[in-house]
């Protein structure tokens, strides 16, 4: 517990310095690019950050603690260029993986991955890793689970920096494809419906986009803030396969990733067309012989009188 204070306030006096206190631009909430680290003079610095749920530290913010201090940087090439994504898919399971594969061969890397609840940070042995490439994934049982503190800890050469950064776990969700899908040809055109998302934060139909594959070779059509869509020329002859996928708009979330692929609903037009054909090509015969049984039978019964 004292320990935690601690560490909290030192982490605290670190970052009121100014000098270790970073922030990135409030971009994608948990992708990391290219993360180079420059050794050059070495500082000392006591400082430990093991409990970062009871400080202030925003999310979205990487923090810095370093026994390198000049000369040290963390550069962004490219905000694409992913060396750690973490996701929070619908079935509540949360995801790291990182992968810094680049990094000097004689480089250790800890990475400890924890959650707040309430003020306290859930750490466990098993969300500890010290491999460059490597993942780790977490069944969150609880919503008051609200934040995920990331601690990477580079150490080359008993010289050390730690990047520690805390985000919002809406932020990380990944949701379920829409469900309620419905397709069915009315006036000639395609009509789509489907139900809105459910999202463990927002839930406000513009923050949800979609996208609609009707299965005709087409690029997928994406729309956002609606729950239907019309295709107004529809090949009569052709069977559509409707699947859809939808993420959070940018308007609520700064990156969001797509959701699976819903499972297809089948539109087949042409299954009246086929009913006829079908009844057609069985009917038909059907009624021949029928009618060959009964001239059959005619013609036997009046054949009986002229035997006599
Ligand atoms: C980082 O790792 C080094 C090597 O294990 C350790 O000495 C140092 O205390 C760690 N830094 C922090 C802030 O945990
Ligand atoms: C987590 O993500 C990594 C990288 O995408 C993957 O290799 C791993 O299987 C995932 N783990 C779980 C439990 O989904
Ligand atoms: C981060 O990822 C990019 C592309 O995946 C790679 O080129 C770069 O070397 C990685 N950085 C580190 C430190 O591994
Ligand atoms: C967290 O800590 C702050 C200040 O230490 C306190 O005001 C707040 O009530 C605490 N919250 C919970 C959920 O314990
Ligand atoms: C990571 O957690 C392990 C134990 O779970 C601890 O020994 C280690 O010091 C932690 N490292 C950091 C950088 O917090
Ligand atoms: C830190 O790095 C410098 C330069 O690379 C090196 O001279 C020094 O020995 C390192 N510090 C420790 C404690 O090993
Ligand atoms: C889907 O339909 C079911 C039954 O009609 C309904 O209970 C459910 O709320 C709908 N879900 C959505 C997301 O619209």
């Amino acid at each position: 517990m004292c320990h935690c204070l601690q560490s909290s306030r030192a982490l605290s006096e670190w970052r009121d310095s100014g000098r270790y206190a970073m922030k990135m631009f409030p971009s994608h909430p948990i992708l990391w690019s290219s993360l180079l680290v420059l050794f050059a003079l070495q500082i000392e610095a006591e400082a430990d950050i093991s409990d970062v749920c009871q400080d202030t530290m925003s999310s979205d913010d990487i923090d810095v603690l370093s026994t390198l201090v000049k000369e040290h940087h963390v550069e962004i090439e490219n905000i694409h260029d992913t060396n750690l994504t973490c996701l929070l898919y619908p079935t509540n399971i949360l995801n790291c993986s990182w992968s810094f594969n680049t990094l000097h061969q004689d480089t250790q890397l800890f990475v400890n991955i924890s959650i707040c609840d309430g003020n306290k940070s859930v750490q466990s042995p098993d969300l500890s890793s010290e491999e460059k490439v490597g993942s780790r994934s977490l069944a969150l049982h609880d919503h008051k689970m609200s934040l995920l503190i990331l601690h990477f800890n580079f150490t080359l050469h008993g010289n050390w920096t730690v990047y520690a950064s805390k985000y919002d776990l809406n932020m990380l969700e990944v949701l379920s494809p829409p469900q309620n899908i419905s397709a069915s040809i009315k006036d000639g055109g395609l009509l789509v419906t489907w139900g809105s998302p459910h999202s463990r934060a927002d839930n406000d139909p513009f923050c949800f986009e979609y996208q609609l594959d009707m299965g005709d070779q087409e690029t997928p059509k994406e729309f956002s803030d609606q729950l239907s869509y019309r295709e107004p020329k529809v090949d009569p002859s052709s069977t559509y396969r409707v699947t859809m996928r939808t993420r959070k708009s940018n308007q609520c979330v700064e990156f969001s990733q797509w959701s699976e692929w819903s499972h297809a609903v089948t539109v087949e037009q042409s299954k009246l067309n086929n009913l006829v054909i079908v009844s057609i090509s069985l009917g038909i015969p059907m009624i021949l012989l029928a009618v060959l049984l009964l001239l059959r039978h005619q013609r036997y019964c009046f054949c009986l009188p002229l035997n006599n």
